[in-house]
């Protein structure tokens, strides 16, 4: 796969300490990537070769292709 092709999303923390936790892709699941943002702190990012799907832990406002969500904590 060509790691420049993957989608983009966006995170922003709305709270100190928020996780965007990137899981492996492929037949194993697992954690392999934790990036704790702070309040105000955007990270911008890509599904990759690697990263098949993302978990966010804490208060953030999550952009992507399908539109705007909001974590609810
Ligand atoms: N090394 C990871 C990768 O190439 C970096 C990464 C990309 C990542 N997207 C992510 C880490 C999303 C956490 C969340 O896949």
């Amino acid at each position: 796969m060509d790691q420049t092709q993957g989608d983009y999303f966006i995170i922003k923390a709305k709270e100190n300490g928020v996780h965007v936790i990137g899981l492996t892709r492929g037949h194993d699941t697992r954690f392999h990537h934790t990036e704790k943002l702070d309040k105000g702190e955007v990270m911008i990012a890509q599904f990759t070769e690697h990263t098949s799907a993302v978990k966010v832990r804490g208060k953030a406002l999550i952009m992507t292709k399908f539109g705007n969500i909001e974590t609810e904590q």
